[in-house]
């Protein structure tokens, strides 16, 4: 039996297929290579560069890799962009999320993990937000995230199929043994930002409005490491395996840091004090969005190893170091 990681060559795919790897599991990544990097696809995982809705190409694959189980992170991710191009947003997140649940039934891969998001809750009434908290989201990202849960719901109802929804907070960080991290080229992630301005890839940074109702006037959000996120996974797999049944979970640390807390955690880790402007507001921020993470630690056993904003940074920074000397070579 083997596991089909689509989007496994892009950042949070390719540390799921190392934690796989590291549990002993056949890995078959499944990516067109649009965001990602066949060089971020560890080894020995076989990787399949194609589209996750040529449905005859992922048909194949499955029946001859003896797939059992999906991980699903193959999609466009960047909420103003959704808001620009709302169809090529449905297109990819939504309409291809259908072909590929479609073929996962007609091959009778019964196990599905699907990486969903915060974004669904849009502006939340009450922090920490628990999954009963109403679903609003404010952008066609998060739109078409909700659609294709609403889409794995219905195929459980209706066959032999039982899917896990994991709906990220602020994924960031990097692999501790730096085998991969982000690499995704004009990030707009504040932590991924922040460390290329301390490394001198940019020149500033913008904090997008410090006049919000919060502490110091900036964006609070829940920041959670890229490994602790994908072990959320693979414990979902386990349970799906076990015969658990269908599963929606957030996952977050259920804390949150400022735009400004993070920003000096990074100059105070790197040592350096590089230039940060203040600019408006960035249009459709939610002011403040924390998890609940008890059901992913009640339901999944999720013991967090890295909920420690210094060591994210410090992963994420050592990153990319490693990157800028990847790329001058
Ligand atoms: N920010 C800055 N400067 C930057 C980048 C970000 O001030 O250069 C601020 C943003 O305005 C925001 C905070 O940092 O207040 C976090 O922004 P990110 O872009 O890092 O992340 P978001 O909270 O916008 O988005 C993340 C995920 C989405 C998900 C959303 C759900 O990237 O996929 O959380 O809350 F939908």
């Amino acid at each position: 039996m083997a596991v089909l990681v689509t989007g496994g060559a892009g950042y949070i795919g390719s540390h799921m297929v190392w934690e796989l790897l590291d549990h002993g599991e056949d890995v078959v990544v499944l990516d067109r290579l649009s965001t990602g990097f066949d060089w971020a696809v560890a080894e020995p995982a076989r990787l399949v560069v194609g589209d996750i809705a040529d449905q005859k190409l992922v048909e194949e694959t499955i029946e001859r890799c003896s797939i059992d189980a999906i991980i699903h992170f193959a999609g466009s991710i960047i909420v103003p962009e959704s808001v620009a191009d709302p169809l090529g947003y449905y297109l990819n997140n939504t309409v291809k999320s259908r072909a590929l649940i479609e073929s996962a039934v007609r091959t009778g891969v019964r196990h599905f993990i699907f990486s969903s998001t915060a974004a669904v809750y849009g502006t939340p009434q009450a922090n920490p937000v628990s999954e009963e908290e109403p679903l609003k989201p404010e952008s066609p990202y998060g739109t078409s995230k909700l659609m294709t849960e609403l889409m794995l719901r219905d195929t459980a109802a209706a066959h032999d199929f039982a899917y896990t929804a994991l709906r990220y907070f602020n994924v960031c960080g990097a692999d501790p043994k730096l085998r991969t991290g982000q690499s995704t080229k004009g990030a707009t992630h504040l932590i991924k930002v922040a460390c290329e301005t301390a490394t001198g890839k940019r020149p500033q940074m913008e904090v997008f409005g410090d006049d919000y109702p919060t502490r110091d006037g900036t964006c609070v959000r829940d920041y959670i490491h890229v490994s602790d996120l994908v072990n959320a996974h693979y414990l979902a797999l386990e349970r799906l395996r076990a015969g658990g049944g269908s599963l929606m979970a957030n996952c977050g640390y259920g804390r949150g840091y400022s735009v400004l807390d993070v920003i000096d955690t990074v100059k105070r880790v790197s040592g350096t004090d590089f230039a940060v402007k203040r600019s408006a507001r960035r249009p459709g921020d939610a002011v403040s969005i924390v998890a609940s993470a008890e059901r992913c630690v009640s339901k999944l056993g999720w013991k967090p190893q890295h909920d420690d904003l210094e060591e994210i940074v410090s992963h994420a920074l050592r990153w990319e170091e490693k990157l800028a000397r990847r790329n001058r070579l």
